[in-house]
């Protein structure tokens, strides 16, 4: 089983840049957005993003160009006809995601591999809504922003999942310049297991008292290395999306550490998404120099 040609649905954060790592890797890509507008935008996201490599020296402008050749925009899903492997990195909503596959599955061949970007809806549910014949082919392959720099890639098995899917799929990962990991359908899998009752910890140590924001971010970056601290990362990853996969880690699990605190659900009501939207647990008003916000 041999992917050659890389099929992207959605060219928002998530899918430019998986769409950037393929054909960075060698693979014929094409990506889809639902409209040219959203489609330029997200080719010149990728532009940017070479173009830092070019600059940092980790890219010539003849390989950057050559990525770029290998890359092509699309609104049409039809255009996924001949695509080996059709990753989906669309909005998280999975009335959306169902929809899509549906399509997919009439337009692709019997053998293309599907999988889905998502980091917290079930796998499982949109394998379903495909024909039996694809089930076994169908995977998770979550990978993490800004994808082009994060080095992760979970590869996510259903019950039902081929094992040399499931091993092709990791290769190809690999293939990416990823370091896969591999994990099973359950909501949030390895990283966002652990990741969001940490993040949703901190909220509830603002909320108490322990500690002012920057503090707590200078807390977890200083004293255990991480590269940004919880509050800076809450705003990098958005305060929506956050409390997005809490409420469905809840639904899940039923156990208190994934409730989202009610500080969180207050900020998002705000509109206080983070970096988004120019204010979060910091005020971006002044980028190079963030300052926290009072909120309690
Ligand atoms: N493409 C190319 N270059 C990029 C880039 C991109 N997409 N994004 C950033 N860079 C560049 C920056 O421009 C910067 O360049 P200069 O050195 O020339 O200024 C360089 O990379 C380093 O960036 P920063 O200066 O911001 O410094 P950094 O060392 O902090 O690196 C980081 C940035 C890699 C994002 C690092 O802060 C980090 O690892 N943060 C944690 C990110 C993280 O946890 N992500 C996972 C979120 S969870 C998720 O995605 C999944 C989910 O389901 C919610």
């Amino acid at each position: 089983m041999e992917i050659k040609k890389v099929g992207v649905v959605g060219c928002g954060l998530m899918g430019s840049g998986i769409a950037q790592v393929a054909a960075t890797a060698g693979y014929e890509t094409v990506v889809r957005e639902i409209n040219d507008e959203l489609l330029q935008k997200g080719l010149a996201r990728i532009d940017q993003s070479l173009s830092k490599f070019v600059q940092k020296g980790k890219l010539t402008p003849e390989q950057k160009q050559e990525i770029q050749g290998r890359l092509r925009g699309t609104t049409e899903l039809d255009a996924f006809a001949d695509c080996d492997i059709v990753i989906e990195a669309i909005i998280e909503n999975l009335q959306e995601k169902v929809k899509t596959y549906t399509q997919l599955d009439e337009i692709c061949s019997p053998e293309a591999i599907f999988a889905s970007n998502t980091s917290s809806l079930s796998i499982t549910e949109m394998m379903a809504s495909t024909k039996p014949a694809r089930q076994p082919r169908f995977v998770g392959l979550h990978f993490f922003n800004p994808v082009p720099l994060m080095k992760l890639v979970e590869v996510v098995r259903t019950i039902l999942t081929d094992q040399a899917v499931f091993e092709t799929v990791t290769d190809f990962a690999r293939r990416l310049g990823k370091v896969p990991v591999q994990t099973s359908d359950r909501t949030g899998f390895i990283v966002n297991r652990l990741l969001v009752p940490y993040l949703l910890d901190a909220i509830r140590a603002l909320e108490e008292g322990v500690g002012s924001i920057v503090d707590i971010d200078n807390g977890m970056k200083l004293g255990c290395g991480h590269p940004m601290g919880p509050f800076t990362l809450l705003d990098f990853v958005g305060l929506d999306t956050t409390y997005y996969i809490a409420n469905i880690m809840f639904d899940e699990f039923k156990e208190k550490r994934f409730a989202p605190p009610p500080l969180l659900k207050r900020m998002v009501l705000a509109g206080l998404y983070g970096r988004k939207t120019g204010k979060g647990f910091y005020d971006y008003s002044d980028p190079e120099n963030p300052k926290p916000m009072e909120l309690v």
